[in-house]
């Protein structure tokens, strides 16, 4: 592997072989999502608990201050919307020139298997991997489901997954799901991440799903709304950390929780 293909994952992958990517990128489909109105302010408290974090250019210019932050995975998809036609009509939206003069240890693009617009952000994938891998940044493929919840079974999953790491994708993000998710992570030979999907009301929840995914060969998460719409966003991401690069049980994590947030969780004031 080349150089700066290796320095850059090592950015991403900590030497335990673990990654929490904290991903803040939810407004360029959605707009000023729930507690990401102002993403500087939810992010700053978080960033020393984030081995990563995963955003567009527009964030990372105007709301993150470049003298003091984590490794960047720059969101490099996009150009539709929540009220618009098709969520799978994405294009490629940031030059590979541009995720340089960001300094981002790695970019990443969606892609939607089984939808109307399937070959085209596969498309988007293959080239941008064609594109990146000459300037030895990695590209992680976003397994996105759009509106469908019921495609996150692992049939379905594992095929994107798969189809991600054979188009040459370094890393791929997908949904975890209770049953054969281990089928998902072994036939996919590259990293694979989980994502958190929309919040849970309890914290528990997240913990026993981390941990089981990591049992099965994940190597942690890219997980945005469980964290940062929470009302102890800091004790959420601490626990997390615990499970992710220490080891710890959900009953373990639960009591991080617990403690932080009775001291002083002051992650998100309103
Ligand atoms: C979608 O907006 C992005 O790909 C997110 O980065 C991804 O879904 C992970 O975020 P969450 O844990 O909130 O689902």
């Amino acid at each position: 592997m080349d150089w700066g293909m290796e320095n850059r994952l090592s950015q991403l992958i900590q030497r335990d072989g673990r990654s929490l990517f904290l991903p803040i990128d939810h407004g360029y489909f959605q707009g000023p999502t729930h507690r990401l109105e102002e993403p500087g302010k939810t992010v700053e408290p978080l960033l020393p608990y984030a081995d990563a974090i995963m955003l567009t250019r527009g964030v990372l210019r105007s709301c993150i201050d470049p003298t003091n932050t984590k490794p960047i995975i720059l969101r490099v998809s996009g150009g539709t919307s929540v009220v618009g036609e098709d969520l799978s009509h994405e294009g490629i939206t940031t030059s590979v020139n541009e995720a340089i003069r960001l300094n981002a240890s790695a970019v990443s693009t969606s892609i939607f298997v089984g939808s109307k617009y399937e070959q085209e952000t596969l498309m988007n994938l293959a080239e941008l991997v064609n594109q990146c891998e000459e300037y030895g940044i990695p590209v992680m493929a976003v397994t996105a489901v759009g509106r469908e919840l019921e495609k996150r079974e692992a049939r379905y999953l594992a095929l994107c997954c798969r189809i991600a790491a054979e188009l040459g994708a370094r890393v791929v993000k997908t949904y975890y799901c209770k049953e054969g998710f281990e089928k998902v992570v072994k036939g996919c030979p590259v990293p694979v991440v989980m994502a958190g999907g929309p919040k849970v009301d309890s914290e528990i929840e997240v913990f026993e799903f981390v941990y089981d995914g990591i049992q099965k060969g994940a190597i942690g998460v890219n997980l945005g709304r469980n964290v940062w719409q929470h009302d102890s966003s800091v004790a959420m991401i601490k626990a997390l950390r615990a499970i992710i690069h220490e080891k710890a049980t959900p009953k373990e994590a639960q009591k991080i929780f617990d403690d932080v947030k009775v001291t002083k969780d002051i992650s998100y004031q309103r």
